[in-house]
């Protein structure tokens, strides 16, 4: 083949090589080796699954919440989100609130532990087979479309990432505060470390406000194929430590692309929440 003939396929390949090539580093990371060989090139059925859970220890029925007078759920069903989008719930009064407005239900087993284990319930129920889901949270109504869609290209541009995942600028008041979730990555974008401490961590012992700590927002994609094993993975030590999933994927050895955005984040954690995302919607035009 020529090498000045199309130049995008090209490109794709070189870094599925490129991807290859680098995993060989890690060959400790038997999984991560036997996924490798395995990936994909394309990647270009998406599917954006809202994991819908009715019972919550803080927010009982949160997903139904009515924010300016719409079902917090109802807010996702918007144009620009991916074309396919399922709502994957274990509670009958979910599934009839989708319906009603329209949007396609799957009912997932109440003994789903975490989102992303309903996502993966989710996607083997399906009938239509995709590449990627990406996990939106529920609980974070005001999150962009455009971030959805940029941590997708992300994993479509990575071949050798199986999941990708979006950080913010960190508020200086927030550096200490084991809730909000700091990250580091590489120079080439991809995540070196997760931690509810502040990383990196200046001598000094406090924040220092020069420096552009990065908070991890909860939206994530992953590789079909790679959701398939995410919840057999074995917890972690860091995992565990640090009770953060997603550090399992690295232990192991897996690849993960990171997105820089710009977002203010606004979850929907208690009922005094709700006001405030209102009054944000209202001040955006969103209503
Ligand atoms: C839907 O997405 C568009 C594109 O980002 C955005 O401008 C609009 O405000 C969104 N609508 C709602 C209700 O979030
Ligand atoms: C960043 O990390 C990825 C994933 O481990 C690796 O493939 C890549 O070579 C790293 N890039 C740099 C510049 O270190
Ligand atoms: C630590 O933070 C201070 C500001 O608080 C900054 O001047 C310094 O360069 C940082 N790094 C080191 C290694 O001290
Ligand atoms: C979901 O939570 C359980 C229990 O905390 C954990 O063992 C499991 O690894 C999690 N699933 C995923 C996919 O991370």
């Amino acid at each position: 083949m020529s090498s000045s003939s199309s130049g995008s396929w090209n490109s794709t390949k070189a870094w599925i090589v490129h991807g290859i090539v680098a995993g060989v580093a890690v060959a400790a990371a038997i999984g991560a080796r036997a996924y490798l060989g395995q990936t994909r090139k394309f990647r270009s059925r998406v599917v954006g699954i809202i994991p819908a859970r009715f019972a919550s220890s803080r927010f009982q029925g949160k997903p139904l919440v009515q924010i300016l007078g719409k079902p917090m759920i109802q807010i996702f069903d918007n144009q620009s989100n991916p074309k396919d989008l399922v709502v994957a719930t274990d509670d009958e009064k979910i599934r009839e609130c989708c319906r009603s407005f329209g949007a396609d239900v799957i009912m997932t087993s109440e003994s789903c532990r975490n989102g992303t284990e309903r996502c993966s319930e989710a996607i083997e129920k399906l009938e239509k087979k995709y590449d990627i889901v990406v996990n939106i949270q529920g609980d974070e109504p005001l999150i962009e479309p455009e971030i959805i869609d940029g941590i997708v290209k992300a994993l479509q541009a990575a071949p050798d990432a199986v999941f990708s995942t979006a950080v913010t600028s960190l508020k200086l008041e927030d550096a200490m505060d084991p809730n909000r979730v700091k990250c580091v990555v590489n120079n080439s974008g991809y995540a070196i470390y997760f931690s509810r401490g502040l990383i990196p961590f200046n001598k000094s012992g406090k924040a220092n406000p020069q420096f552009p700590y990065l908070l991890h927002l909860g939206i994530q994609s992953y590789d079909t194929k790679f959701l398939k094993i995410y919840p057999e993975l074995q917890p972690t030590p860091l995992q565990i430590e640090e009770d953060l999933e997603q550090l399992k994927v690295l232990e192991n050895g897996y690849k993960m692309k990171v997105i820089k955005v710009d977002h203010e984040a606004h979850g929907v954690d208690t009922p005094e929440d709700v006001e405030k995302i209102e009054s944000l919607m209202r001040e955006r035009n969103l209503s």
